[in-house]
């Protein structure tokens, strides 16, 4: 898949090691930035990936901040995007199966790279299952311009 990923300052260091991981995975990966632990908005970073998603050049985007909240706050702004702030794996899985999130955030000051990995892992290799969720996320789009 296509992938494109962002971090602010907070989210830098995990941001390294979760591109690392996507790309170990075999996915292509664009990075969006930041570049360094210098301190950046948060709704920079959020908004470009976001848009990239929505745009359809990239399949999926990966957003990391301290919280991952500003993220998700600032990538579910744009239309089409469904961005699952997940610190489980189980959240990771069901954002998929039952949302079809196209954008993980996630917190680099919550949780460790460990974990991080595992939810990142879990989340991309799990389908939408479609069905009664399709309804509901048609009933999502039709609020918005998707
Ligand atoms: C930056 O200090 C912090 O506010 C940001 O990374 C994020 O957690 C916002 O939601």
């Amino acid at each position: 898949m296509k992938i494109a990923i962002g971090s602010d300052h907070a989210g830098f260091e995990l941001k390294e090691k979760i591109r690392s991981l996507v790309i170990r995975l075999g996915h292509e990966v664009q990075d969006m930035g930041c570049y360094s632990m210098e301190s950046v908005d948060y709704p920079v970073q959020g908004c470009e990936v976001a848009k990239a998603v929505a745009s359809g050049q990239y399949e999926r985007g990966i957003l990391i901040c301290g919280t991952g909240i500003g993220m998700s706050i600032v990538a579910n702004r744009i239309s089409c995007i469904r961005a699952a702030l997940c610190h489980d794996i189980f959240t990771a899985r069901m954002s998929r199966e039952h949302n079809d999130s196209n954008i993980l955030c996630m917190g680099g000051r919550v949780i460790g790279p460990g974990l991080a990995e595992e939810i990142t892992k879990i989340w991309l290799k799990t389908p939408f299952k479609g069905g009664r969720h399709e309804r509901r996320i048609c009933m999502i789009d039709s609020q918005d311009n998707c």
